[in-house]
């Protein structure tokens, strides 16, 4: 059941996300030419896409994946469950101060995130990218996969990526993705998963639409968090994989 529901939550994430898979290409390619043996922290990691990618494409890696939301949490668990002790699974808030003492022992060799981080207020991801450079070694990298729109100085180019969406949505729909909602409907059919929409609807209930934060944004926060080297190594229109080398 679990894997089931991780494959209707790539279906459905790539009729919102185009080239979704060329993304996290894009982040295994790094992650491979590094060590490879790497520890990787996934931060808001879902349903363990991302993990379950580089588990499967790097047999060395260990993972530690957080989220806050019991229900994805709960798909996880069991999604990943053949990767055995090679990944950690932390049920935490990433705008709660205390997070970052849930993972480790010891340093991580990467932080990744995947269509996440905008959720956070610009306050709030400025400090979390603070605190990933402190969960890193030194040389360590963060690659932020996800969606910064353009904004009002960038109007065309603001058009054409909703437009573009519209068409991916359409286009990932008719082709039989299911959308956010009825993804959760096929989730609670199942009676474990179901026990948890609940606690998920709490969870979340006053988390606001973000403003906000396109690229340039995120590149300064890097900056300000500490990182020595910053850049992207991935764009197709407003979708990046944003980088950064402590
Ligand atoms: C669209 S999903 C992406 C999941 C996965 N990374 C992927 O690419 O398929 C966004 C994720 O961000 C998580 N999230 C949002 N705010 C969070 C927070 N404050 N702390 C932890 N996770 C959060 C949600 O629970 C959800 O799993």
């Amino acid at each position: 059941m679990t894997q089931r529901l991780l494959s209707l939550w790539d279906e459905q994430q790539s009729a919102y996300v185009a080239h979704r898979e060329n993304r996290f290409t894009a982040v295994l390619d790094v992650l491979s030419l590094g060590s490879d043996d790497p520890h990787v922290l996934d931060l808001a990691c879902g349903p363990g896409a991302l993990t379950q990618r580089v588990l499967a494409a790097l047999p060395r890696a260990t993972v530690t994946a957080v989220d806050y939301d019991p229900v994805l949490l709960g798909v996880a668990r069991g999604a990943l469950l053949p990767y055995g002790d090679r990944v950690r699974i932390v049920e935490a808030d990433l705008i709660s101060a205390g997070w970052p003492s849930l993972i480790g022992p010891g340093p991580v060799d990467a932080v990744v995130s995947s269509t996440a981080l905008h959720w956070l207020s610009p306050d709030q991801l400025l400090a979390v990218y603070q605190d990933a450079a402190a969960l890193l070694r030194p040389g360590g990298v963060l690659m932020n996969a996800d969606h910064l729109r353009f904004d009002n100085r960038s109007p065309t180019l603001l058009d054409l990526s909703n437009r573009h969406d519209e068409r991916t949505q359409r286009n990932g729909f008719a082709a039989g993705a299911l959308d956010y909602t009825a993804w959760y409907d096929e989730a609670g059919r199942d009676p474990s998963l179901a026990a948890l929409l609940p606690e998920r609807e709490k969870r979340f209930a006053d988390r606001p639409p973000q403003p906000l934060a396109p690229l340039d944004f995120h590149l300064a926060a890097l900056r300000t968090a500490g990182f020595a080297e910053t850049g992207t190594i991935w764009q197709y229109l407003d979708d990046y994989v944003v980088f950064a080398r402590r």
